[in-house]
């Protein structure tokens, strides 16, 4: 029997996993270190009072033998969430058709999930630096990787040139790590050059709730031309805390073909096929966050997120560290500061400040150099970390 060999080809570890690791060592090295962890995006606050509302009414529905669900009765997920998500996407004037979204249990998976649609002789291009899921997922099916460097010069936007050539394009808008988040007009660009040249563009629209900048788009969808070229993946992690829940959403546009076949009716295939469903609870939760209630509980965690990054920007601008991000996205994206490379600062910082933060290393090789810290920490712990962020670089004079 032989083995999936492109397994060999893998980092030895994935990136969180690596992290969470070295933390565990480093505490039970130092029992008494306080560590506060600002390394994986996850999120602090609990589901919102709508959602969590939606969540017991669903699970007595499910104990009630004439409210009862069994097998989910479309793959595809339950209309009333997509009709929520659909309404969702018309309040930003981007129409959808229900039968285009496909509910998920998460961004991640489908990310990996979607590329069953793709032959492994395609080369697939993405930022650098990236969200590991991305290569990981390619490197595992044997595909070409090529990497379009993302840098403080291009403002870590990357876009096509006359050199560009690719059959599947991930971007991530507000980006995972940097925070840089695309204009309509540069979506644009990317978009008719995805149609040229019979190329698919996955966008990741993960982080699309942070965006507060006029111009900037939240999902692809808002650029002309994007429905015959693209598929977008976005997830309820983010914008409603369901990290722990896992519900997620893919549009695949009717509109979307290559090599004659249909890429919308392919998804739905293999989504009947391979794909249970999202449990009926975590729907109508999901559903919940759409509600007038919902969404304006959720604006208050937002904002609260919100303002975590502008405390740790705060302690930057004083230190005068370089950075970005952080005003469309959770993340904020520094220059590691006195020339340290990124793990060598990771080791600096958790050692100075027992603050964790994930090295720009980690997405890449153009992120080596670069530190990410997320706003999605517990306030008074994040106001903390930056107190200590800033007295351990002012030791750096
Ligand atoms: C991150 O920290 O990059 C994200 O939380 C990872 C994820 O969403 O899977």
């Amino acid at each position: 029997m032989k083995v999936n060999k492109h397994y060999q080809e893998l980092e030895e570890s994935y990136l969180f996993s690596t992290i969470a690791h070295k933390v565990a060592d480093y505490q039970a090295a130092h029992p008494d270190a306080d560590i506060i962890r600002l390394g994986i995006g996850d999120v602090t606050l609990p589901l919102a009072k709508s959602v969590v509302q939606a969540l017991h009414e669903a699970s007595d529905e499910q104990g009630r033998k004439e409210t009862f669900h069994g097998y989910i009765p479309s793959e595809q997920g339950y209309p009333f969430l997509r009709e929520a998500i659909q309404r969702y996407y018309a309040g930003r004037g981007v129409a959808l058709d229900t039968a285009e979204i496909f509910i998920s249990d998460g961004a991640k998976s489908d990310l990996g999930n979607l590329l069953d649609l793709f032959d492994a002789d395609n080369t697939v291009l993405v930022p650098d630096p990236v969200y590991p899921v991305y290569v990981d997922d390619n490197v595992m099916a044997g595909r070409r990787i090529t990497y379009m460097p993302a840098s403080a010069e291009n403002h870590f936007l990357p876009m096509p040139d006359e050199n560009t050539k690719a059959d599947i394009v991930y971007l991530c808008s507000p980006n995972n790590p940097t925070g840089a988040t695309y204009t309509r007009s540069q979506l644009k660009v990317w978009v008719d050059w995805a149609n040229a040249h019979d190329a698919v563009i996955l966008f990741d629209a993960a982080y699309e709730c942070f965006v507060s900048e006029e111009g900037l788009a939240r999902s692809i969808y808002e650029v002309e031309g994007a429905k015959t070229c693209a598929i977008e993946v976005c997830s309820f992690s983010k914008i409603a805390g369901f990290t722990g829940t896992r519900c997620g959403y893919t549009i695949v546009p009717q509109a979307l073909a290559r090599d004659g076949m249909n890429l919308n009716k392919m998804w739905l295939r293999r989504q009947t096929t391979k794909f249970n469903g999202v449990a009926y609870i975590v729907q109508r939760a999901a559903a919940a966050v759409f509600s007038e209630d919902g969404m304006r509980e959720i604006q208050q965690n937002l904002d609260y997120y919100r303002r975590n990054a502008a405390v740790i920007a705060a302690a930057l601008d004083e230190a005068g560290v370089w950075y970005c991000g952080g005003k469309n996205s959770p993340y904020i994206w520094l220059e590691c500061p006195a020339g340290m490379g990124s793990w060598q600062f990771f080791d600096w910082l958790l050692d100075t400040a027992h603050v964790v933060g994930t090295p720009g290393e980690g997405f890449g090789r153009c992120g080596e150099g670069y530190f990410r810290l997320t706003a999605f920490g517990d306030a008074e712990r994040t106001k903390e970390a930056a107190a200590r962020i800033l007295a351990a670089l002012k030791t750096l004079g």
